[in-house]
């Protein structure tokens, strides 16, 4: 596996691989890798004949210090299961690498990135946005694979490659979760025992909103108490956001559900002593897409 850190190298091994006719599939990650991340280098795998993974935390894409000092970093682990699974480059570029002195460009998509964790986290998807634009350059993959369990993401970032045609396959994978339920997360391991007991009450309150539109129940307001209900049975923890959207535009459901609609959860919860922010809390977020019976499964962001 070659270890890269530098855009003008990255992207001069991505002309040699694409002159000789090779795919490449970029798996952009922030590192502290767990197999939620080892299933997006298998989709990878599926799709291209080389398999890149970029381990950058964005400093951008962080609106609150804390969050960015706590974000766990294990570069050498990651490298280590990189190789394991037969990842072909590792791009681990610097911040300086990345956001050089005098940087000045954004990219910005708009009204989609402003609600849901753009409301919570002002400016994350600009961060976002901006950083995944500069890793396709560098890359200059054809194919980019995401994590469906941050859907809002995927969307923003569906949307920034088809209006900018990037000409890049963007690919989601289905959250991949604990024997217990609780979707993987970096963030995890951040989290109190009794917090990550805790944590539970997500994927809870998702299997019971998803039960009851399955049963025919179609009142927002109903569906959205039923959650709140689930997650206050945790006593430690705090909701950001449970909403419900269109799953395409992420506009507000209307009050009765006409069809399959997006239900997104964001919920705070302590973190451990050990964190280095001083036992700040933890935020995880999870989501499903509910479909009432008879309307259409073939939903993506
Ligand atoms: O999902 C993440 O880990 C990050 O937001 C991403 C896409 C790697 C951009 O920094």
């Amino acid at each position: 596996m070659q270890v890269i850190e530098t855009v003008s190298r990255l992207q001069s091994l991505a002309d040699t691989e694409r002159a000789s006719g090779r795919r490449i599939a970029l798996v952009p990650t922030m590192g502290a890798l767990h197999p939620g991340h080892l299933a997006l280098v298998e989709a990878a795998r599926e799709r291209a004949d080389r398999v890149w993974v970029s381990i950058f935390v964005n400093p951008t894409q962080f609106n609150d210090p804390a969050d960015l000092d706590g974000y766990p970093r294990q570069l050498e682990a990651d490298l280590d299961r990189c190789r394991e699974c037969g990842v072909d480059v590792a791009f681990c570029p610097s911040v300086e690498e990345m956001y050089p002195a005098g940087s000045v460009t954004t990219v910005q998509v708009g009204e989609l990135g402003e609600s849901l964790c753009g409301a919570s986290r002002p400016g994350h998807f600009d961060g976002v946005t901006t950083i995944v634009t500069k890793l396709l350059l560098a890359s200059r993959p054809h194919v980019a694979v995401f994590g469906e369990k941050d859907y809002q993401q995927l969307a923003v970032i569906r949307a920034m490659a088809r209006d900018l045609d990037f000409g890049v396959e963007i690919v989601g994978v289905a959250t991949v979760r604990e024997a217990d339920g609780v979707a993987l997360s970096s963030r995890n391991v951040r989290l109190t025992p009794e917090a990550r007991s805790q944590a539970r009450a997500l994927v809870r309150a998702l299997d019971a909103a998803e039960s009851a539109v399955g049963a025919g129940e179609g009142d927002t307001r109903r569906i959205l108490k039923m959650v709140s209900d689930e997650i206050a049975k945790a006593p430690l923890a705090r909701v950001d956001y449970a909403e419900m959207r269109d799953p395409h535009s992420l506009k507000p459901s209307p009050p009765e559900l006409a069809g399959a609609a997006l239900l997104a959860l964001a919920v705070f919860f302590p973190a451990s002593d050990s964190d280095s922010t001083g036992g700040e809390s933890v935020r995880l977020i999870d989501n499903r897409v509910l479909v009432p019976s008879g309307s259409s499964t073939q939903q993506e962001p």
